[in-house]
């Protein structure tokens, strides 16, 4: 094989074949093919798409890279969401408990802050003593006994998809969807899973703001997992706007506690149950969206989920005493209210601006290796289309210092505008996307 000639004819606007595609895959993972080759090719990847035998190759060759959980025996549906990120967004902090409540085995990998975008393992291990570092061995035993597991990518899973992710963050080739997808669904397949929704973000916020292009992503993941025995649901949801009210670490932890007891903002709570509803259709636990949801709101009324995120929580080394006790979780000794400058009606709450305000408080990372900081992050009260007067409080930073809350006072003001008019926002499920096609949600 020379990668030179490949990287030509992808770049010429060819096709490579499967068995080129394996082997390739099969060497990089090794150490055999050097990173300025994979890169390169990454980039005529990125602007000359995958024709749909390479996409599958690609992703198979990623899935085939590593080991993968088997639930050999396992009768009970094993479900997982996957969200394309943003910000505020601790859906799966709520949705892991609430389907294990329900019957349903969610073995969820999630991943750490991207960009201006949160990241659940983060959230996590902003619990005292959580570690997200499972084996899959470890993963397989805790989902069979108590119905889920939260942990990061290990080395065990599609290792090719950890090389070749780690070269796209800093070569720009992020934003290809099928580099994308192979790189979701070949973690994603390796979970052993019976069902898969997806979560994929639009608006301001989102990596791939254009309805036509998460669409696009969408229906190419769906193709992926249900041709590979993987029912696979795609949400299209708003991420124009943050969702929820905390947007950091440990806050997020906080109103996670609430949604589970049955007391998260409304927005968070709308987005959850459209999400839990999908999970528990794929697993075949209802056959209708009206009894899905009374089942979910059963296990939260009942305090079901709550549980089983403490058991979660101890399994996983966590101080599980956060749950009845949220004070216990790391707070920031700094809190600095931002004020409405005038009266009118709050026109943008920009995610990307808020995200990144975040990063500056430490909340997240400017480069992999940072560490974050559990306790900070924003309460961003305002919503789009809210009526407020002069001197309302639109949000409150956490920050470690008066210096540091100082810092980005101006940039949560800006990002939070107030205008005279109501906004346009986009709808909080936008669209849902099976193989069958895409409708508008709750048209279908
Ligand atoms: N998340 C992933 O896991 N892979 C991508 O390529 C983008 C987001």
């Amino acid at each position: 094989m020379v990668v030179p000639r490949l990287i030509e004819r992808k770049r010429d606007g060819g096709t490579l074949t499967g068995d080129e595609w394996r082997e390739l895959i099969t060497r990089f993972t090794a150490g055999q093919v050097p990173d300025y080759q994979m890169a390169a090719l990454a980039m005529a990847v990125f602007y000359r798409g995958l024709a749909p035998d390479e996409l599958s190759a690609l992703t198979d060759a990623m899935l085939g890279s590593g080991d993968r959980l088997h639930f050999k025996g396992e009768a009970r549906p094993r479900v997982d969401k996957h969200s394309t990120g943003g910000v505020g967004d601790k859906t799966s902090l709520l949705l892991a408990p609430m389907l294990a409540a329900c019957g349903v085995v969610v073995p969820m990998m999630s991943g750490r802050g991207l960009g201006h975008t949160g990241g659940t393992l983060d959230k996590l291990e902003a619990i005292p003593g959580f570690r997200t570092g499972l084996s899959l061995a470890q993963t397989e035993q805790q989902a069979r006994e108590i119905g889920l597991a939260m942990i990061g990518q290990t080395a065990e899973i599609a290792p090719a998809d950890g090389k070749l992710y780690a070269l796209r963050d800093v070569t720009a080739t992020v934003e290809s969807i099928p580099l994308i997808s192979a790189s979701i669904m070949s973690k994603k397949l390796a979970e052993g899973l019976t069902g898969l929704v997806l979560d994929v973000k639009i608006g301001s916020g989102a990596f791939l703001p254009e309805p036509e292009r998460a669409l696009d992503l969408a229906r190419t993941m769906i193709a992926l997992g249900t041709a590979r025995g993987c029912p696979t649901v795609a949400l299209i949801t708003a991420m124009d706007r943050p969702l929820g009210v905390a947007c950091g670490n440990a806050l997020e932890v906080v109103e996670s506690i609430a949604g589970l007891r049955g007391e998260g903002p409304a927005d968070l709570m709308a987005v959850t149950f459209a999400l839990g509803v999908e999970m528990l259709l794929l697993a075949g636990l209802d056959s209708d969206a009206a009894a899905a949801r009374r089942r979910l709101e059963g296990v939260i009324a009942s305090g079901a989920a709550l549980d089983r995120f403490r058991q979660m929580v101890a399994a996983q080394g966590g101080d599980d005493a956060v749950v009845d006790h949220p004070d216990r979780l790391p707070t920031a000794p700094v809190r600095v209210d931002v004020l409405a400058e005038r009266a009118g009606v709050v026109a943008q709450v920009e995610p990307r601006a808020l995200g990144r305000a975040i990063i500056e408080l430490g909340g997240g990372r400017r480069e992999v290796t940072d560490a974050v900081l559990p306790d900070v992050g924003l309460e961003v009260q305002a919503k789009p289309g809210h009526t407020v007067q002069r001197g309302d409080r639109l949000a409150v930073i956490h920050a470690r210092s008066r210096d540091a809350a100082d810092a980005v006072v101006a940039t949560v003001r800006a990002a939070i505008r107030i205008g005279d008019t109501l906004p346009d926002i986009l709808p909080l499920v936008a669209w849902r996307v099976t193989s069958a096609g895409a409708s508008r949600y709750g048209d279908s």
